[in-house]
This record gives structure tokens, C-alpha cells and sequence, in this order.
């Protein structure tokens, strides 16, 4: 039987226009451009208005990825967002989602798995569409993680943004779309990476919390190694993979996985420099900034990766 490929048949992307820059941020703390830029890569990142909802970035990088697709909210029949900063507690911010964009037919439903989530739902969505359960997947990663920063705190505070990415994901692919999905997650490492609050525990929103360099320590050896797995998997060598997008957590982490695995860094696209670490949507955003300038073309082999909070890690790679 021939297994038909999920396609990725538009991008779209949506930062919100305040720009706190590295200057901005040492005026709140005691840190510096140079710090940041030298350890992290990054120079600036976009932070939502006090009125613009995690789901309100979710819908403007959904109409420019129908845009995109050239497709209309009546085609799409399922949305996952994944996020880590729901506008509420519940309902699931796909649904706020969908009726902001005006649909009432077919399935909403977000997806956490914090810096891995838009691998995560990107996965589920293209095992929907396997299985026949769903024609064209809206695919979202949106944050407001700037909702849960300790703007007290100089070793958080300065590595994220707000924005969001999505992709139209259809059915009906032959050559193009997605290849494989490698998904990883370990529990044991929960208090690396966490937030101190929640509606069970706490009945509060609370903060990130993060042992830096203990997830520094981590990231380069699980996401190389899950980029290795999946590219056995599919039968593809890495030096034939045209480009890599990474989840943007820092530069040092991109570089350190290129190096392991001798992949030239040209081909690993960055945009953590002008967006911070926007957590689930940083792999749609720096995909899509690719795309725009015309360095990801259609026809070529992509691979992402991502590591995040629980841990929960992966790949995926795809024809785009
Ligand atoms: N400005 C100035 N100094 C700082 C700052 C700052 N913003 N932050 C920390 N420092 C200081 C520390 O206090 C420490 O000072 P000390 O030596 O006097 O104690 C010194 O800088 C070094 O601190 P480290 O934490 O060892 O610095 P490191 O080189 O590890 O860089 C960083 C820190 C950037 C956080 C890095 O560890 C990192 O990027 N880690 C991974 C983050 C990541 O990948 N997250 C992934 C997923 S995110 C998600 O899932 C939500």
C-alpha cells in the first residue's frame, strides 16, 4: 500500500510589534548586550501588548499561513496549537482559535510539550492525516512566555520572546511533505526546566525556572542523537539534509549540534539573534523567515529539531 505523505502546503508567521532590545533588558537587570549576545546569540526579541493573547498570535500566523496555502478557513478540519502559555487555563487555546477564525466544524485541541510542542503537534496532526481522521491540519506554535518570566530574574528573563508560527499540513503529498517524526521524552529531568506555578500544585500562574547550563549539558548530545535516529530511520545521510531548523534556544546550542554531527553552519537556519527563544514557536518562525528570503525552497530536504522543558526532545524531517 502506498503511504501517502502529510504536505506542507503553507507557512505563516506573526511577531508582535514591541521589540525590547538587549539595551531595553539591562535597564530592567543587572546584565549587558555583550553577555547576552556572547552566550546566548541573541540581540532583541518581540514582546506581546498587555491585550494580545497567546491566541491572538495563533490567528495571525494562521490567516498568513491559509494565505499561503491558499486555502480558506473551511477547508481545515483540525488545529492544534501547541503552547505552553494558554490564553486560559482551560478551554484549550485551539478552540479560542477556532472561533476567532470562525470555524465550527471539525476538532481543536492544543498539544504541550513547551520548546518541542510544534514537533509534537506537527506530529500528531500528520498521524490524523495518515489515518484519514483529517484533510488540512492547522499547525500552530504560539507563546507569550514574556506572561511568565521572572522579570526579576537576569539568568531567565533575557532568553525569550513572544510570537507564533503555523502550518497548513494536507493530505495528498506523493514525494514532498513530511518524511518522518522522531519524538523523545525523559520525566527524570522535570526540575531543569519548570514552571513553579499551576492550577493543581499551586493555584497560581508562577514562573520558569532553569538550571542553564544543566540543560546546556543536555541539549546538544539528545538533540544530535535524535536527529541521528531519525535520518537512520528514514535512510537519509545528514550531509544529504539541505537544511536544518533548529528549535531557537541559543546560538552556542545550534553550533554545538552542527559541529557534532559536521553539518556546515550555513545550512542551519538562526533567527535567535532578532527573536529570543520563542519556545514552540520558534521552529515555524525560523522556517518561515527561510522561506521568505528564498534560502528554503520547494523541492528541498528539511530537518528540525527541538529540546524542551520535561524533557521532551525530537526531529522531523521533510520534503518541502
Ligand atoms: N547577564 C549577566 N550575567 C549573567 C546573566 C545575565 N543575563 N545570567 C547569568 N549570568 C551570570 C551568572 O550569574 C554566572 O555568574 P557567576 O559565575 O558569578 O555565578 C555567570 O553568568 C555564568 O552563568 P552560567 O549559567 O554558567 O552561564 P552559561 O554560560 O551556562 O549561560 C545560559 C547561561 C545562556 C542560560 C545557557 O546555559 C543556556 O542557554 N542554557 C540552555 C537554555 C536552553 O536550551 N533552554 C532550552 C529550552 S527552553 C524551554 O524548553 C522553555
Amino acid at each position: 500500500m502506498t503511504q501517502h505523505r502529510s504536505r506542507i502546503a503553507g507557512i505563516g508567521t506573526y511577531l508582535p510589534t514591541r521589540i525590547m532590545t538587549n539595551a531595553d533588558m539591562s535597564a530592567l537587570v543587572d546584565t549587558s548586550d555583550e553577555w547576552i549576545r556572547e552566550r546566548t546569540g541573541i540581540a532583541q526579541r518581540h514582546i506581546a501588548a498587555d491585550d494580545e493573547y497567546t491566541s491572538d498570535l495563533a490567528v495571525e500566523a494562521s490567516r498568513a499561513a491559509l494565505a499561503h496555502a491558499g486555502l480558506g478557513t473551511e477547508n481545515i478540519d483540525l488545529i492544534i496549537v501547541a503552547t505552553a502559555t494558554p490564553d486560559l487555563t482551560f478551554p484549550a487555546t485551539a478552540t479560542i482559535v477556532q472561533h476567532k477564525l470562525g470555524i465550527h466544524h471539525g476538532a481543536a485541541f492544543d498539544v504541550h510539550a513547551v520548546c518541542s510542542g510544534f514537533l509534537y503537534a506537527l506530529a500528531v496532526a500528520d498521524n490524523f492525516i495518515k489515518a484519514g481522521q483529517a484533510t488540512n491540519a492547522l499547525v500552530i506554535g504560539a507563546e507569550t512566555f514574556s506572561r511568565i518570566l521572572d522579570w526579576t530574574d537576569r539568568t531567565t528573563c533575557v532568553l525569550f520572546g513572544d510570537g507564533a508560527g503555523a502550518m497548513v499540513l494536507s493530505a495528498g503529498g506523493e514525494g514532498e511533505g513530511l518524511i518522518k517524526t522522531h519524538l523523545r521524552s525523559d520525566g527524570q529531568f522535570c526540575d531543569l526546566l519548570y514552571v513553579d506555578g499551576g492550577p493543581s500544585r499551586t493555584k497560581t500562574v508562577g514562573h520558569l525556572r532553569m538550571q542553564g547550563n544543566q540543560v546546556f549539558r543536555h541539549a546538544v548530545g539528545k538533540i544530535a542523537g535524535s536527529m541521528e535516529e531519525l535520518a537512520g530511520m528514514a535512510g537519509v545521510p545528514i550531509s544529504d539534509i539541505d537544511w536544518f531548523v533548529p528549535h531557537q534556544a541559543n546560538q552556542r546550542i545550534l553550533e554545538g549540534v552542527a559541529k557534532k554531527l559536521a553539518i556546515p553552519v550555513e545550512k542551519v537556519i538562526s533567527t535567535v539573534g532578532r527573536h529570543g527563544n520563542t519556545s514552540a514557536a520558534s521552529i515555524p518562525l525560523a522556517f518561515d523567515a527561510a522561506v521568505q528570503d528564498g534560502r528554503i525552497k520547494r523541492g528541498d530536504l528539511v530537518l528540525m529539531e527541538a529540546l524542551g522543558g520535561g524533557f521532551t526532545w525530537g526531529a522531523a524531517l521533510a520534503r518541502y
